[in-house]
C-alpha cells in the first residue's frame, strides 16, 4: 500500500513527539479505567489532560483528591506537579495529539448496548478534530464499534472534511487523522500482576494507526500486541470476558450439583487445580459483578444477531449467573427455617457489598440483588462493607443504606457474606454470630455448627 506524503509525514511526526514524550495525551471519561492510565503516562513524563462531564471529579483532581479507594491522593498530587490537568472543556481536545476515549458502556433497558456514551464522546471530538491526531477507543464493546459508530460520527461532524487514514485508502482519498481500538485489561484489586505487564492488544483502522497507537501504548505498557483490525482487537477482550463468564457459569451450577450431592465444590476446585495443564480454576459466588463480565458479553450477542447467529453459551451462562442471587436467598431462608426462623420478619447483617473483594466498586454487585429480594421477602438487612460507606440510587436500584459498625453481630439473625474482603477476620465473626451464611467460602478451614456454606 502507497501511503500518501502528507499522511506519512504526520504519522512520522506523532510517533517522534510519542518517542520525546512530548506528545499531548488526552484521556476522556476519568472512572476506574481512565483516571489509572492518565497517571501512568503521566509518571512516564507525558503532558496529560482529562476530561469528564462530571465535574465533582474534575473538582476533586483539580483539588489533588483522589474519589477511587485505591488510588492515593498523593498520587494525584504528584501527577498534578507534574504535567497532569483535568477539564471539562472539551474544546482543549484540539491541543491533544492522542486521544483515548475510556467512557462507559452499559447495556439498555433492553439488555442491549448502550453506546450513547460513545456517541456523545465522539460528538464532543468531532468539531475539535484536526488533522495528524491519534483517536483510541478503549471502552470494551461489540466488534465494528470503532469502525462502524466512532468513525462515520468523527468523519461526518468535523467540519474540516477530514477523513480517518484507512486500511485501502489510495494515494486521493488518504486520511488525516488516525484510529485505533485497544481493550483495557486491567484486573481491579490483582495486586500480583503489574498493569504494566499486562500485555496491551491493538487494531489499527490502517497500519500507521495500529504502529502509533503500539508506539504510544509501548511508552507505558511493557509488551504490546498488534491485531489485524480495530474489529479483532474489540473481538479479543469480548472472548476473555466471555470466556470468565461461561466458566463461571459452569462452576456455579456444578456447585449447585455438589450442595445436593454432600460434596464441597471449593474442595473439588482446589484438587482439580493441582493439574499442572489443561484446567484453570474459576470460582462460583453470589452472582456475578462489575461493569465487565456480566455485561460485555451480551454486547456479542446483541451484535451476533445482525448475522442471524445465536450465541447459546453467552445466554445459557447469563442466565445460571443470573440465577444465583436467588439461590443465596434460598439457602438464607433455608439456613434459618432449620433454626425455626422465617425471612419475614430476620435481621440480618450482610457483609461486602462491592462486586468482589477489596475493592469499592459496587456496579452491577450481586449484592444489590440480594438486598432487594430480601427486602420483598421482609428481612430487615444491614450491611457492613469497609470500602462502600453508603449506598444510594444506581442503574437499576435505590437502596438508601449506610454502612452499620461491624459489632453486636450476635444480635443478627444471620450473617450473610456475600463478598470476601480480606479485612475480615472470619473467625471472630463466626464466633460472634448465631449463624453464618457463605457465599465465597470465606470460612474455609474453619471448623463450626453455625457455618451453612452455599
Ligand atoms: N473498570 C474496569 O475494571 C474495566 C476493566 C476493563 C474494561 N473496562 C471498560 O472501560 C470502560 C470504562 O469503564 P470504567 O470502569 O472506567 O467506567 P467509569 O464509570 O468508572 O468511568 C467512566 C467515566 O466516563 C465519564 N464520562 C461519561 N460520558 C462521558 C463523556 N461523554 N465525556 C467525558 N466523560 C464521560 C464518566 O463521568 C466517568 O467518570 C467501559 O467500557 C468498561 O467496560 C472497565
Amino acid at each position: 500500500m502507497i501511503i500518501p506524503v502528507i499522511q506519512a509525514t504526520q504519522g512520522y511526526q506523532l510517533k517522534s513527539q510519542i518517542e520525546k514524550r512530548e506528545a499531548k495525551v488526552g484521556v476522556i471519561g476519568l472512572g476506574y479505567v481512565g483516571l489509572p492510565l492518565s497517571l501512568l503516562y503521566v509518571g512516564e513524563g507525558f503532558p496529560v489532560t482529562g476530561f469528564d462531564i462530571d465535574q465533582r471529579k474534575i473538582d476533586s483532581l483539580t483539588e489533588g483528591k483522589s474519589y477511587i479507594y485505591r488510588i492515593a491522593t498523593e498520587e494525584i498530587q504528584e501527577a498534578r506537579a507534574k504535567e497532569f490537568a483535568a477539564t471539562s472543556e472539551f474544546q482543549r481536545l484540539a491541543e491533544m495529539d492522542a486521544i483515548i476515549i475510556c467512557v462507559p458502556t452499559p447495556l439498555n433497558e433492553h439488555q442491549g448496548p448502550d453506546t450513547s456514551f460513545i456517541i456523545n464522546t465522539a460528538r464532543a471530538i468531532a468539531p475539535h478534530l484536526r488533522a495528524g491526531q491519534l483517536v483510541i477507543l478503549e471502552s470494551t464493546t461489540y466488534p465494528g464499534t470503532t469502525e462502524e459508530l466512532l468513525v462515520p460520527i468523527l468523519e461526518r461532524e468535523n467540519q474540516k472534511g477530514l477523513k480517518a487514514a484507512r486500511h485501502d485508502v489510495t494515494s486521493e482519498t488518504a486520511g488525516e487523522f488516525f484510529v485505533a481500538f485497544s481493550p483495557e485489561r486491567e484486573d481491579p484489586g490483582n495486586t500480583t500482576v503489574a498493569r504494566r505487564d499486562i500485555p496491551k492488544i491493538v487494531g489499527g483502522l490502517d497500519p500507521q494507526a495500529a504502529e502509533l497507537a503500539a508506539s504510544l501504548y509501548g511508552a507505558i505498557f511493557n509488551r504490546v500486541v498488534q491485531v489485524s483490525s480495530p474489529a479483532a482487537a474489540e473481538m479479543t477482550k469480548l472472548l476473555e470476558n466471555i470466556y470468565r463468564c461461561v466458566n463461571i457459569a459452569l462452576v456455579n451450577e456444578l456447585k449447585l450439583l455438589c450442595l445436593r450431592m454432600g460434596l464441597d465444590i471449593w474442595e473439588v476446585i482446589d484438587a482439580a487445580a493441582t493439574k499442572p495443564f489443561g484446567y484453570q480454576p474459576f470460582y462460583p459466588g453470589p452472582g456475578l459483578g462489575g461493569h465487565c463480565i456480566p455485561i460485555d458479553p451480551f454486547y456479542l450477542s446483541w451484535k451476533a444477531k445482525e448475522f442471524d447467529f445465536c450465541t447459546r453459551f453467552i445466554e445459557l451462562a447469563g442466565e445460571i449467573n443470573v440465577g444465583m442471587p436467588y439461590h443465596v436467598v434460598a439457602s438464607l431462608a433455608a439456613a434459618l427455617n432449620k433454626q425455626k426462623k422465617a425471612l419475614n420478619g430476620a435481621h440480618v447483617m450482610l457483609l461486602g457489598v462491592a462486586y468482589k473483594k477489596d475493592i469499592d466498586d459496587l456496579r452491577e454487585s450481586p449484592a444489590l440483588t440480594i438486598i432487594e429480594l430480601l427486602r420483598k421477602e421482609g428481612v430487615t438487612i444491614s450491611y457492613n462493607d469497609p470500602y462502600i460507606p453508603s449506598i444510594g440510587k444506581g442503574r437499576k436500584y435505590d437502596l438508601q443504606m449506610s454502612c452499620a459498625p461491624l459489632d453486636h453481630l450476635e444480635e443478627y439473625d444471620c450473617v450473610l457474606i456475600v463478598t470476601d474482603h480480606s479485612s475480615y477476620d472470619y473467625g471472630s465473626i463466626v464466633e460472634e454470630s448465631q449463624l453464618v451464611v457463605d457465599t465465597r467460602n470465606a470460612t474455609r478451614g474453619i471448623l463450626s455448627p453455625k457455618i451453612v456454606r452455599c
